[in-house]
């Protein structure tokens, strides 16, 4: 639960439909699908058994299994959740002011322009989105010093079966509005001539971003399982849960996007402009988008805990930090980090970069730098924990039947995929390290 509760969030709901209407709808999810199921089911397996065979922190769990430079994997995840907590936490305050701006009534518009300007004119501030994305990340790291079994598994219990039955709801909605069979086409009719390289980058970024994969998150949790948990079973539904709410996400919004005349290329805006329209089409929308956005930030804000636990269980395990002290640093790190994106949508010109915000730089990171971390990951546990690797997976007494062809699948298809996908940013990379040497 507290797996799916890390990888239910804003990826799904914020992320997965932009990115698919900037790379050209039905396509796109195939790839994506087809990486959820090659690449990502087998990588959250490795990733949960290698976590409750060493019952430790990543850094600590890859010294202990594997040993050699194999601790710089664990590095490499604590660095590229430092990244994404950055930014989680801004579109996370995002979220949250939309709570009030919905209560309020200042959003009941079906005007693109309206809603557009509403939102720009929001995220191009400075000290209101900055408060936002502090206030929740203070309510990140009270959940962190808290301990993680704390409370807010419980909420979440409760409240993501809230979160999907408003889906369902709104999905209803959605494709019931004039205008909503083109969107439907262009979310599941693949249009092959939009696919480049870049479309399987955006793919596999988005499902290692959705899945919480390729940073050490679900290691971590895996160091709390205990042998009894079959793995297999917990990695294919943790894998269903988290991509049946990111397709259902896409019914929700893209659709909507052209029965009101969005741009289905919007970028990091596409949610906040169209679900306010949506609410404003239905019957009792203020109380639905109210309701809708403080369940969004809920489920913000148990990734955003997993993203932080991460960090604090590694400076806790290798630095001998308090847990509160530990949270306290990371997140006030954290924060600082996230300021250039905060103010990257508008409030200056210094963190827009080639034309680029920052925050926008800070997703593309990220979608190199999981899969990255995947690949190494899945050689790691193939090659070098190898067949020790099936035994932590199997645990006390469960039955493995594909043990072998899982194994096989992280030495040779899982980082033969993730390399070919990556193969352009990674010579980008090998060239800017040799000019650093
Ligand atoms: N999976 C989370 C989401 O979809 C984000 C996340 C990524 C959380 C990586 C933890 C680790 O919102």
């Amino acid at each position: 639960m507290a797996a799916a509760g890390s990888a239910v969030g804003l990826g799904n709901i914020w992320k997965f439909p932009y990115v698919t209407g900037e790379n050209g709808g039905g396509a796109f999810l195939l790839i994506y699908l087809a990486c959820i199921l090659a690449l990502g089911v087998p990588l959250i397996m490795a990733e949960l058994a290698v976590g409750r065979g060493a019952r430790r922190s990543p850094v600590g769990a890859f010294r202990a299994l594997a040993g050699g430079a194999w601790p710089l994997v664990g590095m490499l995840g604590i660095f590229t959740g430092f990244i994404i907590l950055s930014f989680y936490i801004v579109v996370a305050g995002w979220t949250l002011a939309y709570v009030v701006f919905t209560a309020s009534g200042q959003l009941t518009s079906t005007d693109p322009q309206a809603l557009g300007q509403a939102f720009g004119g929001f995220i191009s501030g400075s000290y209101l989105p900055l408060g936002c994305a502090a206030l929740f990340m203070v309510a990140t790291a009270g959940v962190v010093i808290g301990g993680i079994s704390n409370g807010i598994e419980r909420v979440s219990k409760l409240l993501m079966p809230l979160l999907f039955a408003l889906l369902i709801v709104l999905v209803f909605r959605v494709i019931t509005l004039p205008g909503a069979a083109q969107g439907l086409n262009f979310y599941l009719l693949p249009d092959w001539s939009r696919v480049s390289a870049d479309t399987f980058t955006a793919a596999i970024g988005q499902a290692f971003f959705s899945l919480s994969l390729g940073m050490g998150a679900l290691l971590t949790y895996g160091s709390y399982l205990n042998e009894q948990q079959h793995l297999p079973r917990s990695s294919l539904s943790v894998a269903g849960l988290d991509t049946g709410i990111a397709i259902l996400a896409g019914f929700m919004i893209l659709p909507a996007v052209f029965a009101f005349g969005f741009n289905p290329e919007s970028g990091p805006k596409l949610a906040f402009i169209t679900l306010p329209a949506v609410f404003a089409s239905m019957p009792a929308g203020v109380i639905f988008g109210v309701i809708f956005f403080l369940l969004l930030t809920v489920a913000a804000l148990t990734s955003a805990v997993s993203l932080l636990e991460v960090v604090v269980t590694y400076l806790i395990d290798e630095w001998y930090l308090t847990r509160r002290r530990a949270t306290i640093v990371a997140a006030l790190v954290c924060f600082a980090v996230g300021i250039p994106s905060a103010l990257s949508q508008g409030a200056s010109d210094v963190f827009v970069i080639n034309g680029v915000p920052f925050l926008d730089w800070m997703v593309k990171l990220t979608d190199f730098l999981l899969p990255l971390g995947g690949m190494l990951t899945a050689l790691c546990v193939g090659w070098i924990i190898g067949p020790r690797a099936v035994a932590l997976a199997r645990g006390d007494r469960n039955g493995f039947p594909l043990a072998t062809a899982w194994l096989w699948m992280l030495r040779l298809a899982v980082p033969a995929g993730i390399f070919w996908i990556l193969k352009n940013d990674l010579l980008a990379l090998a060239v800017w390290l040799i000019a650093l040497l």
